[in-house]
């Protein structure tokens, strides 16, 4: 497993993997890995010759008034971690070089990146697709990896690559949770004990929606309704939001045609948590209330 600090380094390696046939499969991380980055990891492994992962607590995707300099970082033990997968390469670029003096070209993700988090959290999506794409054309990899866990930022790459022509195919997999429910995040460790146990209530008003879409309710104002009142018994979980969205346009849905998207931006204490589940419904179950308001 090579360290790799130089940007120009980095691209040389690409090149010279590229030159003897292989592929590249590229999995971008902020680093304080935790199995959810690692299940990344090892479906990157599966699928391509080499695997090469970055390290990089992106500053510019940080509010001002955000975690960013409390962020968890922990290089060796990361590393430790990665030793023990089939990694190639660990890029772990310096801020000065990825943001040199004077950097001033971003890309704006659009309306995409307002909605959901985008509201609390302007500028966010900027931030991400900007450190995305070049960290894309650092790599240049064939394929890379997005957890399911932050769905807006995967179809915020997905459209990034798509409309700027990038030659990438952007895998996405599966939130990998904590036995309680508990999506992973780099973030949980932020949680006291009782905090951590508070915490699971998203996950299962994320489920309490799903099962209701499942039995056949469609009328989203229905299935929200429902879950705030589980957050809500919740003493420590403050809601953000609470959508259900088209898995697309992240537009926001009245009645459930099709498969949406359940997500949940709640802060348990202080800490801003966010998950997710795509529902498909079986529309053959209740085909009368798909279409009733
Ligand atoms: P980070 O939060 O470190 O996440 C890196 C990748 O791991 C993302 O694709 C994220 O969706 C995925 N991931 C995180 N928790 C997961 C879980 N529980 N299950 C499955 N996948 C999970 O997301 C970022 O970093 C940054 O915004 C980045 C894309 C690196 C740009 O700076």
């Amino acid at each position: 497993m090579q360290l790799v600090k130089l940007l120009t380094d980095m691209q040389s390696l690409s090149r010279d993997f590229r030159a003897e046939g292989k592929t590249i499969g590229f999995v971008p991380t902020m680093g304080a890995l935790h199995e959810g980055h690692l299940s990344l990891v090892r479906q990157a492994g599966k699928e391509n010759d080499v695997v090469v992962v970055s390290i990089f607590v992106n500053p510019i995707q940080f509010g001002p008034k955000e975690d960013f300099e409390r962020y968890p970082r922990d290089l060796n033990g990361d590393l430790n971690k990665l030793s023990s997968l089939k990694v190639d390469a660990v890029f772990i670029p310096e801020t000065s070089d990825m943001y040199p003096k004077g950097f001033s070209t971003f890309i704006d993700a659009g309306s995409t990146g307002e909605k959901l988090c985008g509201i609390s959290r302007p500028g966010h999506f900027r931030g991400v697709a900007t450190v995305v794409a070049k960290l894309f054309n650092i790599v240049n990899p064939h394929r890379a990896y997005s957890g399911q866990k932050d769905f807006q930022q995967t179809v915020v790459i997905k459209k990034l690559v798509r409309e700027l022509n990038l030659n990438i195919e952007i895998v996405v997999c599966p939130t990998i949770r904590e036995p309680d429910g508990l999506a992973m995040s780099s973030r949980n460790s932020y949680l006291n004990p009782e905090e951590r146990k508070a915490a699971a209530v998203l996950y299962k008003a994320l489920e309490k929606g799903k099962s209701m879409i499942l039995e056949g309710q469609y009328n989203t104002f229905m299935i929200k309704t429902e879950m705030e009142r589980l957050l809500k018994a919740e003493p420590l979980a403050q809601i953000e939001y609470i959508s259900i969205v088209d898995p697309e346009s992240l537009e926001e849905v009245d009645t459930i045609k099709a498969s949406v998207v359940l997500a949940l931006a709640v802060k348990i204490g202080g800490v801003r948590l966010i998950d997710n589940l795509i529902v498909s419904p079986h529309l053959s179950l209740n085909p009368d209330k798909a279409t009733s308001r």
